[in-house]
């Protein structure tokens, strides 16, 4: 069973425990970002969007010219611009790169607040079914060569018709993410990939991958499972511990630095946050209780899952990571075969030093991880990928 390994394109370099420094929007460090992804085996790129980042449809354009196999995961919120019109840009970014290499990730948004700025007043249950709909209408406009109308709940439009469609017969895959029953529920019915946010005990992850599944089938579908994964890593077990530490007492240190920040200027925004917490992206969203009742059970899970980071991130009042697998690139790449064992075929793959973890993870894991997806059988029930 194959595996894609996806890696975050911010636009400029830091983590959460080292905030960027230099421009606010740092072209050569986008295009050395994009170009260290292709060469590091890396298969994707997510990029991100919210109501004050610059524009990832923008961002993963410019990746396209500067690199030549990497595919992209542009997050794009609907609400704001026609389905048509979305389904067109996308197309024209699929022509760019050279075809295959476009996928759209549909955002719904968790924090009603922070949608509010760019003028979208639905609630979080009302913007599900609106994101269906629009995953709809763009399909319509990309598989039709006569023209299309379409009249929905939420969308309405006549005669459409794309000159550019997608260039390869697969099409322009649609990601999802979101952990509310509806959002899985919506994602059962209409993504190629439901995302989850980052790993949870195995367990528990089995038991949400199954649910996901079920839901599929009963839509007469498959869905491709991806999972985000934190990883810290160490020539030997005892350093990637060590380094776990340090991350722990950095995030403390970074906390401090941003409620300083938002003292001097409370309208202050860093990249990936709005540090007004009422406009945190992430607020609302589903994931946060479960992680809290992760936090507070062990620390270590499993064979190396470290709930160290998710602790930290709640006493600190920082977004809540997710646990991390902590060790040897071999343990950690062996940790990361339980979740495919699963049926789960997409892992993005994050540490702490965005520019710096490329190569380490080109060299160390990436090749461990397609080596044993590649000897793995296939779990019972699950089809070719
Ligand atoms: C891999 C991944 C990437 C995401 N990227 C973004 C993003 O760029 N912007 C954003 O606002 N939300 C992002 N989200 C959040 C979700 O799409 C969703 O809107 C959020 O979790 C709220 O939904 P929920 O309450 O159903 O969990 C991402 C989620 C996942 C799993």
């Amino acid at each position: 069973m194959s595996i894609e390994v996806l890696g975050v394109l911010v636009h400029r370099n830091g983590s959460e425990i080292s905030p960027p420094s230099g421009p606010l929007f740092d072209v050569p460090m986008i295009q050395r970002l994009a170009h260290d992804f292709d060469a590091n085996g890396y298969d994707r790129v997510l990029i991100l969007q919210n109501s004050f980042a610059p524009d990832p449809l923008v961002i993963a354009t410019h990746a396209a010219t500067v690199t030549r196999r990497l595919a992209f995961m542009v997050a794009h919120r609907p609400g704001f611009i026609a389905p048509t019109m979305a389904a067109r840009m996308f197309a024209t970014l699929d022509h760019i790169s050279g075809g295959g290499r476009v996928g759209v990730h549909i955002i719904t948004g968790a924090n009603d607040t922070e949608l509010q700025c760019d003028g979208d007043f639905l609630t979080k249950e009302q913007r599900y079914h609106r994101s269906a709909e629009y995953v709809r209408a763009m399909r319509a406009v990309w598989s039709s060569t006569t023209p299309v109308d379409f009249n929905g709940e939420f969308y309405r439009f006549n005669k459409a018709l794309s000159e550019l469609r997608p260039v390869t017969a697969a099409g322009i895959p649609i990601y999802w993410g979101g952990a509310s029953p509806l959002a899985i529920e919506k994602a059962a019915e209409c993504a190629d990939v439901y995302a989850f946010g980052g790993l949870k005990p195995l367990d528990q992850m089995r038991q949400d991958v199954a649910a996901v599944q079920a839901l599929a089938m009963k839509a007469g579908r498959t869905v491709r499972l991806q999972t985000s994964v934190r990883v810290i890593l160490g020539e030997t077990e005892a350093a990637a511990w060590a380094e776990a530490r340090r991350v722990v007492d950095r995030l403390g240190e970074v906390a401090l630095e941003q409620r300083r920040a938002l003292e001097r200027d409370g309208g202050a925004v860093r990249t990936g946050m709005r540090l007004d917490k009422a406009l945190a992206t992430t607020k609302g969203g589903t994931g946060r209780g479960e992680l809290e009742r992760i936090a507070t059970g062990p620390e270590v899970l499993d064979k190396r899952l470290w709930t160290g980071i998710t602790r930290a991130s709640i006493d600190f009042a920082t977004p809540t990571l997710p646990p991390a697998l902590v060790g040897t690139a071999e343990q950690v790449a062996d940790a990361i075969m339980d979740y495919h064992a699963m049926g789960i075929t997409g892992f993005l793959i994050r540490g702490f030093d965005l520019l710096g973890d490329i190569e380490t993870h080109g060299r160390e894991l990436i090749p461990r991880l397609r080596m044993l997806a590649g000897a793995a059988k296939k779990p019972v029930g699950a089809k070719n990928s």
